[in-house]
């Protein structure tokens, strides 16, 4: 752990939040302190740092900081307060008046920040700004990277569990991937790239090995030893309940709120019936730089159309022969990295929809066939900002059903030949290649590391058990 005093009215907060505010949300919901103890300790706790007075506030970083912690801190009275008594999820923002300023005094931070931040936590406090900064590397060269609001290579947690510390880290370098990707993609949209040439291609086949190097670590987090990774119990009844409205109809943290996800999918062509309206209701809890990027790129053609229109079918590729087929990839190798790369987008929502249901859906559909029910303030029906089960697996759906899907009458290999695919892995296709070029880690103290997770070897063989899995919700989604 590499702690460092970050100097300001937030060092002294971050101390107790990276301590005993974990052990006090522990002992309240093990019942050994009352949850009235929560507004009580953090009042202490958070008066220094929240602004008031005629002073002119913290500057942007420090109040980036300031909304990461305070945003652990509301999300915990909020959660305490609700669980007292049902009732109080009608009103939520009467948690806040047991710490008086808060709310205000966390708006004027967010607002300090410069950054559009809305006045409550958000996936970009709990994850982006929280965690160390990442990389993804590229034969041990920076290909891209997220920043953090914070320098000393610490996350912040609700309690203290490797569950939770586990969970971030899977989100935090799994996003940076995604800004990877993106960035590989976005000239071949916006750069001049000719979207049928050689660059085009190389592009996309980088950007299939990423996702598949994405795909991978959501894998092995699935993977980890139970003592190192997520316990179900843990995610549905200790961290999902701390996603917990702080005003009715406002918008808690969640994946789903993912800024460069949602980027690859436009950027991809996945855009389905309703997709632009779901991305509307995602805005309130959005910064303002990731709603200007997307309201841009939903303006901009997606890379299939680009392509496809290059290439001279813009209609896109159904209906015609296996021979016509090959003739065509012959004469534009681009149709296969762009296949490639669309079924390595469609394979990480595979293994992302089984995470959804191992750690989510089907555990709670087992406690409501058992009588358990639903009993928390957060519902585990659906995801945080109301996606269930069949909305995961239409979106999958749409992504393995690509403009480019008839090409799967040609044999892999052959494709990821065209591709280029297989010469970036020293000969290997996407599936069998035991190393790729690129990793994702964190920067502590100034030097990188790679992920570090404890997952037993071999990891990704034939013969494990979450590919299987994750070829058969593939299969089941795809039919
Ligand atoms: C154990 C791991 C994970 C579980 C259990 C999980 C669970 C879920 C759930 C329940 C939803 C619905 C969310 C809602 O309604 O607000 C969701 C959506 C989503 N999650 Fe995750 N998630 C996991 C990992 C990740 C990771 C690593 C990312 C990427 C950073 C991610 C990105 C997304 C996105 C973009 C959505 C929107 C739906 C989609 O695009 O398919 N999730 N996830």
């Amino acid at each position: 752990m590499y702690v460092q005093v970050v100097g300001t009215a937030d060092d002294a907060l971050n101390r107790w939040v990276l301590g005993p505010m974990t052990a006090l949300n522990r002992d309240i919901l093990r019942g050994t302190r009352p949850a009235e103890a929560f507004p009580r300790e953090a009042a202490a706790a958070v008066a220094a740092a929240l602004p008031g007075g005629p002073s002119p506030g913290p500057g942007p970083d420090e109040a980036r900081r300031l909304v990461v912690l305070l945003g652990l801190v509301g999300a915990g009275l909020a959660r305490h307060h609700q669980e007292r008594d049902p009732a109080h999820k009608r009103a939520p923002e009467a948690a806040f008046a047991e710490l008086p300023g808060f709310l205000d005094g966390f708006a004027a931070l967010a607002g300090h920040t410069g950054t559009g931040h809305p006045p409550r936590d958000t996936y970009a406090s709990l994850t982006r700004w929280n965690l160390p900064p990442t990389e993804v590397r590229w034969h041990g060269a920076r290909l891209a990277g997220l920043p953090s609001a914070f320098e000393d290579g610490a996350l912040r947690t609700y309690t203290g569990a490797i569950d939770e510390t586990r969970f971030f880290e899977l989100i935090k370098l799994s996003e940076t991937y995604e800004r990877a990707v993106n960035e590989t993609l976005d000239p071949i949209v916006t750069g001049g790239v000719d979207p049928a040439g050689p660059e085009a291609v190389d592009r996309l086949a980088s950007a299939a090995v990423l996702l598949e190097g994405m795909r991978r670590l959501n894998a092995d987090f699935a993977a980890l030893p139970p003592a190192e990774g997520l316990g179900v119990g843990h995610f549905l009844d200790v961290f999902r309940q701390f996603a917990v409205h702080w005003r009715p109809g406002d918008v808690p943290p969640s994946g789903a709120l993912d800024p460069e996800a949602i980027e690859r999918d436009l950027r991809l062509g996945v855009d389905p019936l309703g997709y632009r309206d779901h991305i509307r209701r995602l805005l309130p809890g959005l910064l303002d730089d990731e709603r200007a990027r997307l309201a841009e790129v939903q303006d901009q053609p997606a890379v299939p159309d680009l392509v496809l229109t290059r290439c001279g079918r813009p209609a896109g590729l159904t209906g015609l022969t296996v021979p016509q087929l090959r003739g065509l990839v012959d004469d534009h190798p681009v149709l296969a990295a762009l296949f490639v790369a669309q079924q390595a987008h469609a394979r990480v929502a595979g293994v992302h929809l089984l995470l959804a249901r191992r750690f989510l859906f089907g555990p709670q559909a087992e406690r409501d066939r058992s009588g358990h029910g639903d009993t928390g303030v957060v519902s585990n029906r659906r995801g945080t900002t109301g996606m269930d089960e069949s909305a995961l697996r239409h979106l999958t759906r749409v992504r393995q059903q690509h403009r480019l899907s008839a090409l799967r009458a040609l044999p892999l290999p052959e494709l990821e030949a065209r591709a280029g695919v297989t010469a970036l892995l020293g000969g290997e296709g996407l599936s069998a290649a035991e190393t790729l070029p690129c990793t994702a880690g964190f920067v502590r103290a100034g030097r990188w590391h790679d992920t570090e997770w404890p997952v037993p070897r071999p990891r990704l063989g034939g013969g494990d058990g979450l590919v299987a899995a994750d070829a058969h919700v593939s299969a089941e989604v795809d039919s």
